[in-house]
């Protein structure tokens, strides 16, 4: 049984976990920094590094300890070097480093994204399969990853062999989400928040746009941001560019926040089911994956199902957000295939998918 202690640091999550053969997670261990941040409306890249530092010993001790296995009983370590912040992917590849040097194991460099899709195929007890039974890997599959960063559809012939069909032109599906919020005085993250609101409103209430894009397998959720700019317009005064705007002054301006975010939430779902069923039929694909903090959104999940023909897998909900186990799921595969990095592993933040 091949054991991995994963170590993720992208954004603003401090997470580690020991996870075996791949798929059966011995320890997930995730401190986040959303309240942190939430009182800056978004992610501070300084002070999300800061935090890294602090807290990064402390949950790594955490995740071996609550593994039950020693130290020496690891494989090797993995770290994810990208995509995300240039300062929070070092503090985990220099600590990784630390680790693998002293431990003497290998190092393996893990792409964030192609974590996510991993995060999948993790065994988990009472949600997959009674007992801790891993879900069987099947190719073709078609994976869409929906985050606060990204939105992409990729066709998965096998392990590494990856084909971006389509990413977004402009904003993610969840800073979509995000701005959106933030314009209903709804606060961040905006996802969770416009998902509670929506539950109250009427998705037809309002006409938004679903983005035609050149490419066809493209997002585009641009137009959607600015689109519900006008709607807040009408209720409030003198807001002439995105910006944040008080729930006070949404709750004096009488608008139906409840509507517009049913509106919205629709508008998004739409969109990503669209693409993916297209997607998913013309590649003849025998699974769907849904992942990423998105992939966590009811509506999505019920969309999805209901319309693509194919089986649509999504991760439990605490394995939708950032967290290490998915990195350790990923590296697994690398470490079969002998995809070790080397002692100059740097960190690069716009690291695509399929790039090595
Ligand atoms: O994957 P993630 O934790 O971090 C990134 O790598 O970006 O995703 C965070 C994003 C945020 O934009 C958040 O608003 C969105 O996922 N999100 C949701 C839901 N829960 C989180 N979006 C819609 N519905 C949700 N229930
Ligand atoms: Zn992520």
């Amino acid at each position: 049984m091949t054991k991995i202690l994963a170590i993720e640091t992208s954004c603003d999550e401090t997470a580690a976990a020991v996870v075996a053969d791949g798929q059966h997670i011995l320890a997930n261990v995730v401190a986040s920094q959303i309240d942190i941040h939430r009182r800056y409306g978004g992610v501070f890249p300084e002070v999300a590094s800061r935090q890294h530092v602090l807290a990064i010993n402390t949950v790594i001790q955490d995740a071996m300890t609550e593994s039950r296995i020693a130290w020496s009983e690891l494989d090797a370590v993995a770290v994810t070097y990208g995509p995300g912040l240039s300062g929070s992917l070092l503090v985990g590849v220099n600590t990784a480093k630390g680790i693998a040097l002293a431990q003497e194991i290998p190092l393996i460099g893990v792409n964030h994204l192609e974590g996510h899709l991993y995060s999948n195929w993790l065994a988990v007890e009472g949600e997959i399969a009674e007992k801790d039974e891993p879900p069987e890997i099947i190719f073709p599959a078609l994976g869409l990853i929906v985050s606060g960063g990204h939105t992409e559809l990729v066709l998965l012939r096998g392990h590494h062999d990856y084909q971006i069909l389509g990413r977004t032109i402009d904003d993610a599906a969840g800073e979509a989400f995000d701005k959106a919020a933030r314009l209903m005085g709804l606060g961040y993250p905006g996802g969770p928040a416009i998902q509670k609101a929506a539950a109250a409103g009427n998705p037809n209430a309002f006409k938004l746009p679903r983005a035609k894009t050149k490419r066809p397998y493209d997002f585009s959720f641009s137009g959607l941001k600015t689109a519900v700019l006008r709607v807040v317009q009408r209720y409030v005064d003198q807001l002439t560019r995105p910006s944040d705007v008080a729930q006070e002054t949404v709750a004096a301006a009488n608008m139906p926040v409840e509507n517009l975010a049913a509106s919205t939430q629709m508008a998004i779902v739409d969109a990503l089911v669209a693409k993916t069923k297209a997607a998913a039929e013309a590649f003849a694909v025998k699974e769907v994956l849904i992942s990423g903090g998105v992939s966590a959104n009811a509506l999505l999940r019920r969309q999805m199902s209901a319309r693509i023909s194919q089986p649509v897998r999504y991760p439990p909900l605490h394995l939708c957000t950032d967290n290490a186990a998915m990195i350790g799921a990923a590296a697994h595969w690398l470490y079969g295939a002998g995809l070790l990095a080397d002692w100059d592993l740097d960190v690069v933040p716009n690291l695509k998918l399929g790039a090595g």
